[in-house]
């Protein structure tokens, strides 16, 4: 029990009457109505200095196997973690090659039943919202595939982990998958993004289109981060990491373009220097080459 008050006379209390409290907002776009977990998971992902992040996504082998640059994640990733805000992979590869000693957050994909050999639409949650806790997920993951013809199981992945994330306080991260078949054009991206938004994913990632990127961005009412994609020559990813930032994304959501390329951990810093400071890609590749001399 707490002591009793000693309530003195002379003892005057400051309550600060006629400072009014303040209730700030929150850094991040779509984000101030979010409960208290959220916000603090979502400000480990995001910088709230610069309100962006360099997530690194190398969660490639829950569909595709042991792609390029990630044959050996336990040798792969490990020497990246310092340069970037967060991670997003697969449990299996979490748990077997990351040491839980590692402070950054952790972006889970929760999506299994395809593979690159079927149709990779054909998703169902394999990794319950209890498990991503256990594993101390920042976010959790699955991909919505629009226009696919699993569209709708998708969907529902999506929702069951914004759902079952909103109990926990587990922000859920929605990615929209481009079939093969699917235009990357802003229309499409637009369409996929405003749905996933919508439905009440707390971010969301998408590929970089132009023309047009600035509207998908503007049509979605929470942030975006943009995967890298198809590995690209260095300086060509730092501009259009750059162009996606420039044009209203607060991150990127890279894999091969970091892990694949020439020299990875000065890739790393050389696309941190783009997001956080706003480096001109040019200049951004300068330090790449430095970095990696
Ligand atoms: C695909 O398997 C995953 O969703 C990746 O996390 C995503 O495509 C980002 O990686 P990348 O930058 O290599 O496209």
């Amino acid at each position: 029990m707490p002591d009793a008050d000693k309530t003195k006379t002379e003892e005057k209390k400051d309550f600060g009457i006629g400072v009014p409290m303040e209730t700030p907002g929150f850094f991040l776009k779509g984000s101030a109505h979010l409960y208290w977990g959220m916000k603090n998971r979502l400000s480990h992902i995001f910088n709230p200095k610069s309100g962006h992040t360099v997530m690194l996504a190398f969660d490639h082998g829950y569909i595709m196997g042991p792609t390029t640059g990630l044959e050996r994640i336990d040798l792969a990733i490990p020497p990246l973690i310092p340069y970037v805000d967060c991670l997003m992979c697969a449990r299996g590869a979490l748990r077997a090659c990351i040491s839980p000693e590692v402070r950054k957050p952790v972006v889970m994909r929760c999506s299994t039943g395809a593979t690159v050999l079927k149709d990779l639409s054909n998703e169902v949650i394999g990794v319950t919202v209890e498990e991503a806790a256990a594993l101390n997920a920042a976010a959790i993951t699955t991909q919505v595939c629009i226009g696919a013809e699993y569209e709708r199981e998708t969907l529902e992945n999506l929702a069951y982990l914004i759902n079952e994330g909103n109990r926990y306080g587990i922000p859920t991260l929605g990615v929209t998958a481009v079939g093969k078949e699917m235009v990357r054009d802003a229309r499409y991206l637009g369409l996929a993004c405003r749905v996933v938004a919508e439905l009440g994913a707390h971010f969301v990632k998408t590929y970089y289109c132009e023309p047009g990127f600035d509207e998908v961005v503007a049509g979605c009412p929470v942030p975006i981060v943009i995967a890298g994609g198809k590995k690209l020559p260095e300086l060509q990813a730092l501009q259009m990491a750059y162009k996606a930032i420039d044009q209203g994304a607060l991150g990127v959501d890279m894999g091969r373009n970091i892990f694949a390329a020439e020299h990875p951990v000065a890739m790393a810093q050389a696309v941190a220097a783009v997001v956080h400071n706003n480096e001109k890609p040019e200049k951004a590749y300068d330090l790449y080459k430095s970095l990696k001399g």
